[in-house]
């Protein structure tokens, strides 16, 4: 660039600098074009990111923790700090309102404390350090969020490490600042940018220890059914363990059989259309939270039953009933409950007999049930729980007595007399499930 270019440019900065620029509409105008581009990013954002399904809010689910959202999450942390802090700890006014309180006057106070015209950094050495240190202490405060101040192992050296960081560092670098702005005067800038610089250091530092300190708990994933068809085979596989004893697996159950206390009940078939035409989504949820304890149908729902259902978990169940058996619904598709036997090919219990069982059997047969103490929720208790347990599956016994009552043959004691009904007693399984079971058996049970 030559000489006369860059007087050029220089006298056309002068000018405008001269000129000015005015509010409106210049500086409207930037502030606009910004704001369009940001709202254009949150509708991209919207329709092609999304956010993560998680379960429906329940009001009655007393167990649940909750938490503010991430852009609070600093205030969150530094309370739980603070909290650490012998005896002043206990004042949490301190934390919630004063500290807070003074930070919020100060920041809006600062136009008016620091009327400096100036523009270069080093004659702003305060006001930016101050904001350094509390903008990075926001953002790791942030990051520090999830990590717990004590270890699970009741260790206190994360949370040690973490007071350090949010509180202690920062606590001293300000009480330096107005030090230094007091003693030093006009020599304070190089000291205040070396103290601003060895703050940050350390609170980085510190908080990266603790971050990499953390061991977090391995926690279960709960999977959220996003889709239809997972929410169907979710509310299927919920129907299957709390509805099938009384119910019937296809819900056509007219006369209950085979539940203690409610034998030979006459219910109303929930496949019906009586049922299925009259009954909305909302009352169908509402009946199954509730029940109906004065015939017998326990409340499912958390807010009658603690271990009851959640409201998401019901909706499944209202779901699967609507696709699989109201006809004004078309079911997507499903997959089998077990991949086709290839010939001559042996089921296993993982592949094939846990669904069908899930499906038909466990809703009666579990914990708590009275059915013979026969527990079909695991391999081992197939093979080994119940009453009878010598004779319910015998390695290539056509006579053992799952085969036979599935089939529909009561298993009777010498006088004649039945000592086990059919299984399920309310219908009969379909011949290709039979075949699975008597093949299972036949084959020595494999696993
Ligand atoms: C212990 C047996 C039992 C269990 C388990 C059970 N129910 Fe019921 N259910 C009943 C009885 C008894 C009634 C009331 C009699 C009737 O309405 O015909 C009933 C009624 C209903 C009704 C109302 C039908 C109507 O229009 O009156 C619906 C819907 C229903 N049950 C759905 C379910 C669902 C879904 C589940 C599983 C979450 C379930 N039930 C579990 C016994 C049971
Ligand atoms: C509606 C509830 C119910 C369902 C569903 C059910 N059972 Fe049963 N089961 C019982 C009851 C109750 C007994 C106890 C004996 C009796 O009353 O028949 C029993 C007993 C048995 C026994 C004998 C256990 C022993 O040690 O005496 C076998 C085997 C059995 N069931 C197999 C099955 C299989 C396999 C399925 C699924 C295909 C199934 N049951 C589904 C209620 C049920």
């Amino acid at each position: 660039m030559n000489d006369e270019t860059k007087t050029q440019i220089n006298a056309k900065y002068e000018r405008k600098l001269m000129h000015g620029e005015r509010f409106w509409p210049d500086s409207i105008y930037k502030d606009v074009i910004v704001a369009l581009g940001l709202f254009l990013l949150l509708v991209l954002l919207a329709t092609f990111v999304g956010v993560h399904d998680s379960p429906k809010a329940d009001p009655s689910d007393s167990s649940y923790i909750p938490r503010p959202e991430w852009y609070f999450m600093f205030l969150f942390k530094f309370l739980a700090l603070y909290g650490q802090i012998p005896l002043l700890g206990k004042v949490e006014w301190i934390a919630t309102v004063l500290i807070p309180g003074i930070a919020i006057g100060i920041l809006t106070l600062l136009p008016f404390i620091d009327r400096s015209p100036h523009r270069y950094y080093a004659k702003r050495a305060l006001p930016l350090a101050i904001m350094t240190i509390m903008v990075l202490g926001m953002v790791l405060l942030t990051m520090l969020a999830d990590i717990p101040t004590v270890a699970t192992d009741g260790s206190t050296l994360i949370g040690l490490l973490q007071s350090i960081a949010g509180l202690v560092v920062p606590g001293l670098a300000y009480i330096a600042f107005v030090g230094m702005a007091y003693l030093l005067k006009e020599n304070a800038v190089r000291a205040i940018i070396w103290t601003t610089g060895i703050a940050s250091a350390l609170m980085i530092g510190f908080t990266a220890a603790a971050m990499l300190l953390y061991q977090p708990p391995a926690v279960e994933v709960v999977e959220v059914p996003t889709g239809l068809a997972d929410q169907i085979s979710a509310g299927q596989d919920l129907y299957s363990i709390h509805c099938v004893e009384c119910h019937g697996d296809d819900g056509k159950v007219e006369e209950i059989s085979g539940v203690e206390g409610l034998e030979g009940k006459m219910i109303s078939i929930i496949n019906s259309n009586d049922v299925l035409y009259t009954v909305n989504d909302a009352s169908m949820a509402e009946i199954i939270a509730y029940g109906r304890p004065d015939s017998g149908m326990n409340p499912f729902g958390k807010a009658y039953n603690p271990e009851g259902l959640s409201r998401s978990e019901i909706d499944y169940i209202v779901t699967f009933m609507r696709y699989s058996w109201d006809d004004r619904f078309e079911a997507p598709y499903i997959p089998p409950l077990y991949p086709e036997l290839a010939d001559g090919e042996v089921p296993t219990y993982s592949v094939h007999i846990q669904p069908i069982v899930k499906r038909y059997c466990i809703s009666c047969h579990r914990p708590g049930k009275d059915s013979n103490n026969y527990f079909m929720d695991s391999y081992a208790n197939i093979l080994t729980s119940g009453d009878n347990a010598e004779m319910n599956v015998v390695a290539g016994d056509m006579n053992s007595y799952l085969i036979e009552t599935i089939q529909h043959q009561a298993i009777l004691d010498e006088s004649g007399s039945e000592i086990i009904g059919v299984m399920p007693p309310t219908r009969q399984l379909k011949q290709d499930i039979i075949d699975v079971f008597i093949l299972w058996v036949m084959n020595g049970m494999p696993e």
